[in-house]
């Protein structure tokens, strides 16, 4: 009794949709969709994940994915975070998902729960902890007693701490739908029978943990009995065979929104315009969730990403890395959500048709019998041609590769090509706070045999060597050369050769640097290969061997190997001479971590000297203070004139940079470094790098980084049926009103239009950042744009006010404006 009058206080109290005490929501489905609270529902959903951004980030995150129309985010469960050791948890600050989910249902959106606990996701080891390679006789991801006893223990152990909670929907909270394994089906041939025993076994043992709501496997042809097999992919909407079940609906868990990039791969794209494609035409073939993998990347920090993987992640998100909304991928997206809520009850429970007009032209449609309710989708598949259909008495024009929405089958409120939403472009400034920064270094001293402890024959595997604490392991063996062992001429080197199965390493001779060498993602392997100076009597080879994170996806991960393999020395008067089995030492990871150089206190542990500008050694630790910098825009820094290694602000890490690993384009897959704002302190912020090959610190920079130059893109007559629009409904009649004759603005953050860099009506080119002046332009366009908008937070430009008397070889002209944002008083305000 007590609990039910707190629930009504609580709703008076405005409590909105998830308060503790309030009664839950079922979720069940049908071959429609998930059904919550009775209802069919259509879901949009994207994927954030909490390890990668810091708490202080995470209501903003929640915030904007809402505003941009998604009423579901889901996230992945992170094992290795949450168990580093076995049977010690940490579920503080970072780690702290039963916050994150919370916060979410305190928001109204819904939450997906990725429990995996394998989930790829191109996080280190897909997400299991290291110590797991190490139970006796353990094959992850198969019919394997140790495997599925430590897998059945951990999903149990989180899924009843989420029920403890009370964050299932039934019992009140945001959690609508969980997951189990993960694109299984990629692997499962390989386990053969074994692999088929241990699906069937995990989906049973997800559904006997009796969370109340539905599972769902991805990439599951057979989901076993419940569970439902959704899709992941780019083109869902084209090449998903539907679920695997009469009575299961059709659900997208990863659109992809870009692709993630490792260390050496160029920038990734995915227009707005073909992700708008792939939804639309998901749902108008009976999808009703899908999800944007990712909605928001963030950043790998520390040691945390996959192999090869960069630290920033998915930056070509709707939200890019430093949470700023990417223009026009955001907007573009919102218009879509919006336009297929108008679309809700005939795509829940009307009938679909299907008619093909022609090979590239189909029209899809869901209509209640006997009512209204209708939607229709219109297609054209050809990528070169537009087209004009007739549809019910109309006729509709629709640009190459482009889907319109009509949500009551006569208006267009929706065109996947046709982009209205703003544009912006991304900048990055350095600071005026946190500039003329000071360095101070100190080098690692390269080890000798003799000083390592831990001795074999031969060189022992990196990854059993490390168990995951480092990325570094010391390899050093020594060699006594008698006079006649070495060439007689001094201009002929001896070779060594050092075979490496990945994934970096630097080679010193008697303490000199003789080189860096290192796999890639594709091909982890590499050969070292150096000529080097030996001298008659002791000589001493040191090598510091890298991973860069372990593997995340494959068969029998648990058997993934890394380091130096064999060691040879060629060109000597006997020939080759082999130091594979030369007796080694051995040490895990470099003395400044384990100094902990990256805090306060251990940084007062070694000698520092002043940098003094110019290239610098290899390994190499490098430490400044430096200010917060001004204003509030998030903060990045600019490693270009470094090479490779790990940064650190206050003793967070921020995660591994690697610039001197060129793209085929011949630029550093990432330049720049987010460093939160939540690791800062007004002053006197301690900035440790360690650098592995050599660099010059002189060139870091401390940026702030902003959206403000916004851009509008808009064509005379959009929508290009507006003579014919039949509104119906004031809903309907908003959001066509809302469509633009006109381009709008609008600064983020409260920001006011500073300056007008471009506007031309008539047929100009380019993107936001980069446009052109084309073959006609109206000669009073910018005057036009800066009298209605300069002072401005936010402005409205009618077409109509240009002057449009001159010829256009394109019959609807277009007017292209960017403008750029800043702090200083509103006109408007
Ligand atoms: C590992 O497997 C072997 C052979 O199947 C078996 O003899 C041994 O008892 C197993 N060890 C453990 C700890 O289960
Ligand atoms: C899926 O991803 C593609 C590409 O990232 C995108 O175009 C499409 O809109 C997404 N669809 C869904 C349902 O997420
Ligand atoms: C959509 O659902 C209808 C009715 O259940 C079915 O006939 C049709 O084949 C489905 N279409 C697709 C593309 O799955
Ligand atoms: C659309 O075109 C693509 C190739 O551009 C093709 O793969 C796809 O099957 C086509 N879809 C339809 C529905 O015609
Ligand atoms: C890993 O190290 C253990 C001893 O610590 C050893 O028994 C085992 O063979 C090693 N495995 C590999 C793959 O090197």
């Amino acid at each position: 009794m007590a609990a039910r009058i707190l629930g009504v206080v609580l709703l008076f109290l405005g409590c909105s949709v998830f308060c503790n005490g309030e009664s839950g929501k079922s979720v069940t489905y049908d071959a429609r969709s998930l059904i919550i609270n009775g209802a069919r529902e259509l879901l949009f959903s994207g994927s954030i994940h909490y390890p990668r951004s810091p708490p202080e980030m995470w209501p903003d995150l929640i915030k904007k994915a809402k505003d941009g129309g998604l009423n579901v985010i889901q996230t992945y469960v992170f094992w290795n975070l949450h168990e580093p050791i076995e049977g010690q948890f940490n579920f503080e600050g970072n780690y702290d998902f039963i916050k994150f989910i919370k916060m979410i249902g305190d928001h109204g959106l819904y939450v997906t729960l990725r429990v995996g606990p394998f989930i790829e996701a191109e996080w280190n080891h897909g997400g299991f902890p290291f110590w797991l390679r190490e139970v006796p006789n353990i094959t992850f991801r198969t019919d394997n007693e140790p495997f599925k006893y430590h897998m059945e223990k951990y999903t149990k152990m989180i899924i009843s701490m989420v029920k403890k909670e009370k964050l299932f929907a039934p019992q009140g909270g945001p959690i609508i739908m969980a997951q189990i394994e993960n694109e299984y089906n990629s692997v499962q041939m390989v386990y053969k029978e074994s692999g088929t025993r241990y699906i069937q076994w995990a989906a049973n043992m997800a559904v006997g943990l009796d969370a109340g709501v539905p599972w769902v496997m991805c990439k599951q042809m057979d989901a076993p009995g419940p569970v439902i097999n959704t899709c992941n992919g780019r083109q869902c909407g084209e090449t998903f065979t539907g679920p695997n079940g009469p009575n299961k609906p059709s659900l997208w868990t990863e659109n992809w929104t870009a692709q993630y990039r490792v260390f050496g791969d160029p920038p990734a794209q995915r227009a707005a315009e073909d992700i708008a494609y792939a939804v639309t035409r998901f749902f108008s073939k009976n999808g009703t969730l899908n999800n944007y993998y990712m909605f928001h990347g963030g950043t790998n920090f520390g040691r945390t990403s996959s192999s090869f993987v960069t630290t920033r992640y998915y930056d070509e998100a709707p939200l890019d890395e430093y949470a700023l909304p990417r223009e026009p991928k955001y907007g573009h997206l919102t218009d879509l959500h919006r336009a297929l809520r108008l679309c809700k009850k005939a795509l829940l429970w009307g009938v679909p048709t299907v008619q093909r007009i022609s090979n590239d032209i189909e029209i899809r449609t869901y209509e209640k019998p006997g009512t209204q309710t209708c939607a229709a989708f219109l297609n054209n598949n050809n990528t070169q041609n537009a087209a004009t259909i007739n549809f019910r008495g109309q006729n509709y024009y629709l640009p190459p590769k482009s889907i319109s929405i009509l949500p009551d089958c006569k208006t267009v409120v929706y065109n996947t090509q046709s982009i209205v939403s703003q544009h912006n472009a991304r900048s990055f400034h350095p600071s005026k706070k946190a500039s003329n920064l000071q360095w101070e270094m100190s080098q690692e001293s390269i080890p000798e045999m003799q000083q390592l402890q831990m001795r074999s024959r031969q060189p022992l595997e990196h990854y059993n060597l490390t168990k995951d604490t480092s990325d570094y392991a010391w390899y050093s063996t020594s060699i006594d050369f008698k006079r006649g062992d070495l060439p007689m001429r001094r201009d002929i080197l001896p070779v060594l050769v050092v075979a490496s199965l990945g994934h970096a390493m630097v080679g010193f001779v008697n303490g000199e640097y003789i080189g860096f060498e290192h796999g890639s993602n594709v091909e982890k392997s590499f050969v070292f290969k150096k000529a080097v100076n030996l001298k008659q009597g002791m000589n001493h080879l040191s090598f510091l061997g890298m991973t860069v994170g372990l593997p995340d996806s494959g068969a029998y991960m648990e058997k993934r190997y890394a380091g130096i393999r064999a060691v040879t020395i060629q060109g000597l008067n006997a020939g080759t001479l082999d130091l594979t089995s030369n007796q080694w030492g051995q040490e895990v990871g470099v003395q400044g971590e384990k100094l902990q150089l990256y805090t306060e206190e251990g940084s007062g542990k070694v000698q520092w000297s002043q940098a003094k500008g110019g290239a610098g050694p290899p390994l190499t630790w490098y430490k400044t203070y430096f200010d917060a910098p001004e204003g509030e825009s998030p903060v990045a820094l600019r490693m270009t004139t470094m090479g490779k290694g790990m940064i650190w602000v206050n003793g967070q890490s921020i995660g591994r940079y690697w610039v001197n690993y060129l793209s085929p384009l011949g630029q550093p897959s990432q330049s720049e470094y987010h460093v939160p704002r939540a690791f800062l302190k007004k002053e006197k912020n301690l900035l440790v790098v360690f650098e592995e090959t050599g660099g010059n610190p002189s060139g870091i920079k401390v940026l702030t980084v902003n959206r403000d130059t916004i851009c509008s893109v808009v064509k005379e007559n959009y929508p290009p049926n507006i003579d014919s629009w039949k509104l119906s409904g004031d809903k309907l009649k908003a959001l066509v009103d809302d469509l633009k004759t006109e381009a709008e603005l609008i600064c983020p953050d409260g920001k006011v239009i500073k300056s007008v860099a471009f506007a031309s009506f008539g047929d100009p080119s380019g993107a936001c950042g980069s446009f052109a002046v084309g073959q006609c332009n109206s000669l009073n366009s910018k005057k036009v744009v800066e009298q209605l908008c300069l002072g401005k937070n936010m402005c409205t430009i009618p077409l109509k006010n240009f002057d449009s008397n001159f010829k256009c070889s394109e019959p609807l002209k277009t007017l292209a404006v960017q403008v750029r944002c800043g702090r200083g008083k509103s006109a408007s305000a």
